[in-house]
């Protein structure tokens, strides 16, 4: 994270001009351009061969620019005030006077709205006057990117500059959380879904099938585009083989998600272990079963998405 200034002015001026810029977020890192401009949008689409009927997240520094772009209501606000800046992202009302790029939101009436935490990616925020459309900076469908490489390894000299935030320390996107009508979330993501059930004291609704309500749900998605096999208790010869803690036995083949058995320091090694597999140019990678808690409820939702590639 060197040179954090001469890092953000680069970074200024790209936007600036309407082009993407790859962006560290403490989730996964993003593709990100000018959410009002329809011209600098549309090259996020295009570079991430993204359907354009999936509308994009938009960052913001804070509630200030917010205003000018959606209706707030007090679970929003009660949720604000908690997780932001933070791993959580909100779907919102979109106000008919709002600047933000008919490309942005596919036309709808909402818009998916996130305060990211990472210190380089906030400074930048408060120094733009427009808010940043960000998704992350993967491919349709394929792997998130958590560091600076695995941007490049994706778009490689097609976008001009990517900002370097070091690895993403939660590795795994945002909970996105629906709170128009009824609250429901609608992605599980870096604040496990119980917690905010347990903070608002309320019921939440989550259909983990679900590939209507977020479109970019359901699905091949988070793939390695290599076979995956879950729940297995042992691997076939030349598989990968990962496993949630770490073990005693060497074997070039087996990959461990945490050092004891740690379900959030699991999720964040996940997208960087299914990458090294992939890169190492294994066929098949064979997944150790996750207990469905917490964080391991995000680590699976991700791995099933990822097992429909055949
Ligand atoms: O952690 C994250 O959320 C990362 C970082 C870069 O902020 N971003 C991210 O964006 O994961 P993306 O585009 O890969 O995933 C956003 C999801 C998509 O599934 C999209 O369909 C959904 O959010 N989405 C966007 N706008 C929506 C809306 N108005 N209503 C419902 N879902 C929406
Ligand atoms: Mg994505």
């Amino acid at each position: 994270m060197k040179n954090n200034l001469s890092n953000i002015k680069k970074a200024l001026n790209f936007l600036n001009k309407g082009q993407c810029v790859g962006i560290p977020t403490e989730t996964v890192y993003g593709l990100a351009a000018n959410a009002y401009s329809s011209k600098a949008t549309a090259k996020i689409f295009k570079l991430k061969k993204r359907p354009k009927k999936n509308p994009l997240i938009v960052h913001y520094y804070n509630l200030k620019l917010l205003k000018k772009d959606c209706e707030f209501n007090k679970l929003f606000l009660k949720l604000y005030k908690k997780y932001s800046p933070g791993p959580i992202t909100f779907i919102l009302k979109l106000k008919k006077q709002s600047l933000i790029s008919k490309n942005v939101t596919n036309n709808k009436k909402t818009l998916a709205v996130r305060f990211p935490r990472h210190p380089l990616t906030r400074n930048l925020l408060k120094k733009l006057k427009y808010p940043l459309a960000a998704p992350s900076a993967n491919i349709s469908t394929k792997i998130s990117p958590v560091s600076k490489k695995d941007v490049k390894e994706e778009f490689g000299s097609k976008i001009r500059f990517i900002m370097d935030g070091g690895q993403s320390k939660i590795g795994i996107e945002s909970t996105i959380i629906k709170l128009i009508n009824k609250p429901q979330i609608l992605r599980l993501g870096g604040i496990p879904k119980n917690q905010i059930i347990k903070y608002l004291n309320t019921k939440l609704s989550y259909n983990k099938r679900s590939n209507t309500v977020s479109p970019g749900q359901g699905k091949t998605h988070y793939s390695p585009y290599i076979k995956l096999r879950l729940n297995v208790k042992k691997p076939k010869k030349d598989e990968a083989f990962v496993m949630i803690k770490k073990r005693k036995q060497k074997n070039k083949n087996y990959f461990y998600l945490s050092k004891k058995n740690n379900l959030k320091e699991a999720a964040k090694n996940l997208y960087k272990i299914m990458r090294t597999i992939k890169n190492k140019k294994f066929k098949s990678i064979a997944f150790e079963k996750i207990p469905n808690i917490g964080f391991g409820e995000v680590i699976n939702d991700r791995l099933r998405r990822a097992s429909y590639y055949k």
